[in-house]
C-alpha cells in the first residue's frame, strides 16, 4: 500500500541552525504511528514541517499522492491534515460546544452530517456532551485534551497529528519542575487523561478511516496503541519499526533520559 503521508530527507533550519537533518518517514491510512525520542530532538519540529507552519529547507513531502511541501499550513488542513499541537491550543474565552463549532466551520458541514460529527466526537469523549455550556479555560488539562483532539476531528483529517496527547499539564510548569511531574504522571495523574485519549485512539483505529501520528513519550502508550514507531535523535531518525521492535533496549538507548 502506497503512504498516504511521506517525508524524504527533509531538512529545516530555525535562526541559522540546521533542526531536522534528513527525515525519512512514512505513515499509511488507518495505520497510528509513534513519533519518539528525547527531550528537543526535533519531534516537535518535524509536526510543524509536516503542518506546513515552518518550511522545508530540502527534501520533500507527499500527502495524498501529492507534493504538500510549498503549500501553506490552511492548504494543508484543507487537503486532510488535522494537527493538536503540543500544550493544546483551545479558546479558553469560548464554551465546549464553541470550540467545536469552530471545528465543524472550519469543514463548512451544517445540519444532520454535522450533528453525526459531533456525535463521533462525544462517543469518543462523552466528558465534552457533559460540558457543552463550560468555558474551554476552566476545563482541566485532560479534558482541554481531548476538546482539542475532538474539535481537530469535526474538520474530518484522513491524517490526525497529534503532539504528546497524554501530557497533561502545561509544557511551561513540567519544564519548571521536570522529573517531579514526570514522576506523577507516570504514578497515575497523567495516566488517568491517558486513558481517556488511549481509547479514543484505540476506537479511531478501529474504525480504520485515519491515519494518526502521534508524538508520545510515554512507552506504554505507545506500544498500546501504535502499529509503528520511529525514534529521533539530534534531527534525524536513528531507529524505526513495528512496535513489536520497540524493546527495552531500544528504550534505553534512544528514549530514557
Ligand atoms: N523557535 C525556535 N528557535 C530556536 N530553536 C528552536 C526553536 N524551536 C525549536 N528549537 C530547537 O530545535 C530543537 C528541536 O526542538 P523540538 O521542539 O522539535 O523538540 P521536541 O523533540 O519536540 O522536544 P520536546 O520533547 O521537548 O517537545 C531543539 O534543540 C530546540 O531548542
Ligand atoms: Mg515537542
Amino acid at each position: 500500500m502506497s503512504a498516504l503521508l511521506s517525508l524524504n530527507s527533509v531538512e529545516t533550519y530555525i535562526g541559522g541552525s540546521r533542526i531536522l537533518r534528513g527525515v525519512d518517514l512514512e505513515v499509511r491510512t488507518g495505520e497510528v504511528v509513534a513519533l519518539m525520542g528525547r527531550n528537543g530532538v526535533g519531534k516537535t519540529t518535524t509536526l510543524r514541517a509536516i503542518t506546513g507552519v515552518l518550511p522545508v529547507r530540502s527534501g520533500a513531502i507527499t500527502f495524498g499522492g501529492q507534493r504538500i511541501d510549498a503549500l501553506p499550513p490552511d492548504a494543508r488542513a484543507r487537503a486532510g491534515i488535522g494537527y493538536v499541537p503540543q500544550g493544546r491550543d483551545i479558546f479558553p474565552h469560548l464554551t465546549v460546544e464553541e470550540n467545536l463549532h469552530v471545528g465543524l466551520v472550519v469543514h463548512g458541514r451544517r445540519g444532520a452530517a454535522a450533528r453525526a460529527a459531533l456525535d463521533r466526537v462525544y462517543t469518543l469523549f462523552p466528558v465534552l456532551k457533559e460540558m457543552l455550556s463550560r468555558k474551554g479555560g476552566v476545563l482541566s488539562g485532560g479534558q482541554q485534551q481531548q476538546l482539542a483532539i475532538g474539535r481537530a476531528l469535526l474538520t474530518d483529517p484522513k491524517l490526525l497529528i497529534l503532539d504528546e496527547p497524554t501530557e497533561g499539564i502545561q509544557p511551561s510548569i513540567i519544564e519548571q519542575i521536570g522529573d517531579t511531574l514526570k514522576k506523577l504522571k507516570d504514578e497515575g495523574l497523567g495516566h488517568n487523561y491517558s486513558q481517556e485519549v488511549q481509547n479514543a485512539v484505540k476506537g479511531l483505529k478501529a474504525e480504520g478511516k485515519l491515519a494518526i501520528l502521534l508524538v508520545e513519550q510515554f512507552v506504554d502508550f505507545c506500544r498500546d496503541c501504535a502499529d509503528r514507531f520511529y525514534a529521533m535523535d539530534r534531527g534525524a531518525v536513528v531507529v524505526s519499526g513495528p512496535i513489536a521492535a520497540l524493546t527495552d533496549e531500544v528504550v534505553k538507548e534512544h528514549l530514557q533520559v
